[in-house]
């Protein structure tokens, strides 16, 4: 999820004293929270594009290459979080075309980029970088080739139509000079409409220096901006935009949070996207298939992560055996004592990071390696310690969280494991090709389901939180997948909420913890697909004994009509287990997070907790 800018002024007046060079550099700041491994900008500078960038932060980037001192009035940034190519000088955008009359940015993943690629490497196009933004400003050039008059805005149009993913773009052209060029599809790009300078960036904070009126961009939008000109075109279509311009009210000081009062909240609505990169990402990921082959051939495979992580390798453990009929072993990870003795050569381990630093992780990694086991790394940080140690690497492509507490790098994790279960499914020969087929495209509503679970359940999170707050301890429980989903929705409720939170297999009740129940003592059920009427007998016997019952359900009724007062946390409806996750633990999250609020923690900086725990 990087964070793009452009920016075209009339003249330097606009920019009060700086240089674009410097100005640019303080847009990126802006954005810095979406994105931070690598930074570059382009500017038009006497009918040319000069392009400084490099892997690092901001600040060390541009006084390392001078940024400061570029001078022009119109110029594009990039700030990156990088999803296909490592984080180094070559892959940081801008990037170029062969000739160098184009330089782009892009937020996004371009699923059919290694296609493209083949066909212009084939008509003698020269690539620098490992990224799947370059083929878009090589595609672009070949499209002007064709026929000497086409203009920009019409080979935009068709490159355009060649891409699949997601991208925002801005891009200079040298030919059509104080331009930038400008286009979305799922990422997000907003218009900033100035006096005599007009702008597009990300996220509304890199616009606020220079204007609060703004044009959000819908998708399949493109044009360009100049200094005092907007054009806005859908396919072959003008777009009157005019209707659409807003001003907004925001204070520098909530910017970078985009207007959301915490990161967690922001990441919590950020899961739908995040969750359609990440699938995308896997769709063109090339290690896919080899890794999946290790995984069938291999005698043993052990799972290991930790705290969220670990859950996620539980939702693979459980698909794995489900789809792929193949046991695996889970271990938490700084537990990887326990297993030291009884891994072979031939056996494989899934660590599971999304920092890729955790200290336990890697040691249990390096303990693994050690008895020439393998190890499939699943990390969110390209080249980061986890993957770089193992054998192989798969990236989710969450973009970067800031919020403790995991959100939508758990969904993300899930969807990425539960993707390989899929192909390990039909890679062993457990699935035909249209079950295969199907589940896949069962897993590709992930995002939507996400979004509509937010919707759905958010207004109810928010009125439980308020009688919640009070609580001491509280049990969430489930049944088969329900209980695994069970423990990461704990998870966040203790963390952010100081709250004792237990989850276990329903079933479990009656072997002790069912004691502790008494008048006013909440219980959770994740009211799954699976074993529903189990499901509402644990819930009579916990209401029996005056427990709070408590249901997340995409079924109201059936919950009522079985314990008329319990509370239910409506989720939306789905078919298939393998969508259960994204159904019902965004309920969690807002409710973790809404009860936090209501007791006046920070949900984004818990206490004794650290994002990435880099000691034993
Ligand atoms: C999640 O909300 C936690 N803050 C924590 O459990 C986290 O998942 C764990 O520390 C593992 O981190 P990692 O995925 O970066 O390895
Ligand atoms: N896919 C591009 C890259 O890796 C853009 C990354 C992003 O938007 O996060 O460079």
């Amino acid at each position: 999820m990087c964070g793009i800018v452009g920016v075209t002024a009339a003249d330097s007046s606009v920019f009060q004293g700086k240089t674009i060079g410097r100005v640019l550099r303080e847009l990126l700041k802006m954005l810095e929270y979406r994105g931070y491994d690598s930074v570059g900008i382009a500017v038009i500078s006497d009918g040319n594009i000069v392009v400084r960038k490099g892997k690092g932060k901001i600040d060390e980037v541009s006084d390392k290459l001078k940024f400061d001192e570029i001078t022009g009035l119109t110029g594009i940034g990039h700030t990156r979080w990088a999803t296909h190519g490592v984080p180094n000088d070559t892959n940081a955008h801008p990037h170029k075309d062969c000739e160098g009359s184009i330089a782009l940015v892009h937020n996004g993943i371009i699923k059919n980029f290694s296609e493209i690629k083949k066909k212009l490497a084939g008509k003698g196009h020269v690539f620098k970088s490992d990224t799947d933004t370059e083929v878009i400003a090589h595609l672009l050039e070949d499209k002007l080739s064709d026929h000497n008059r086409k203009t920009f805005l019409t080979a935009l149009k068709e490159v355009l139509e060649e891409l699949e993913g997601s991208y925002a773009l801005a891009i200079l052209y040298s030919r059509d000079g104080e331009r930038i060029y400008f286009a979305k599809k799922l990422s997000p790009l907003i218009i900033g409409v100035g006096n005599r300078v007009n702008l597009v960036a990300s996220d509304i904070p890199a616009l606020l220096e220079y204007t609060s009126t703004i044009i959000p961009l819908k998708d399949g939008e493109y044009g360009w901006i100049s200094p005092d000109k907007i054009v806005i075109k859908y396919g072959d279509e003008l777009v009157d935009y005019k209707a659409r311009i807003k001003t907004v009210d925001w204070s520098i000081e909530n910017v970078s949070k985009a207007g959301y009062p915490h990161f967690m909240l922001k990441e919590i609505y950020e899961q739908p996207l995040a969750l359609r990169e990440t699938f995308y990402g896997l769709q063109s990921d090339p290690n896919l298939e080899y890794i999946v082959e290790r995984l069938v051939e291999s005698d043993k495979v052990y799972i290991t992560g930790a705290g969220t992580s670990f859950h996620a390798g539980l939702v693979f453990k459980y698909f794995l055996s489900k789809i792929g009929g193949r046991a695996s072993l889970p271990f938490i990870s700084s537990e990887y004592m326990q297993v030291t003795e009884e891994v072979g050569e031939n056996d494989v381990l899934i660590a599971i990071s999304q920092s890729g630093e955790t200290i336990d992780t890697l040691t249990a990694v390096r303990s693994f390696k050690i008895t020439g086991g393998k190890v499939i790394a699943v990390s969110n940080v390209l080249e980061s310690a986890i993957p770089r140690e193992s054998d192989f690497a798969i990236y989710m492509r969450a973009g970067p969280e800031i919020g403790v507490a995991a959100t939508k790098t758990y969904l993300t994790q899930v969807i990425t494991l539960s993707y390989i279960a899929i192909q390990y499914g039909y890679k062993s020969g457990r699935l035909t090709s249209s079950e295969y087929r199907d589940l896949i495209e069962k897993l590709s509503y992930a995002p939507q389901l996400t979004e509509s679970s937010i919707r759905y359940s958010e207004p109810f999170a928010k009125m439980y939180s308020k009688d919640l707050k009070y609580k001491k301890s509280m049990y969430i429980l489930g049944r088969g997948l329900g209980s695994i989903l069970a423990l990461e929705a704990a998870l966040k409720v203790k963390e952010i909420d100081y709250i004792h939170a237990e989850a276990y297999p329903a079933g479990e009740s009656k072997h002790g913890p069912i004691a502790l129940v008494e008048k006013g003592f909440p219980v959770f059920f994740l009211y799954t697909l699976n074993h529903r009427a189990e499901l509402v007998g644990n819930m009579k016997e916990m209401h029996s004994r005056d427990g709070e019952i408590y249901v997340s359900t995409p079924d109201q009724e059936a919950i009522r009509d079985s314990i008329r007062d319990a509370r239910v946390i409506p989720v939306p409806i789905y078919d298939n287990e393998i969508l259960e996750p994204y159904a019902h633990i965004p309920a969690y999250q807002l409710l973790s997070y809404y009860i936090a609020v209501e007791k006046g923690y920070d949900p984004d900086k818990p206490r004794n907790l650290a994002k990435t725990v880099t000691v034993e």
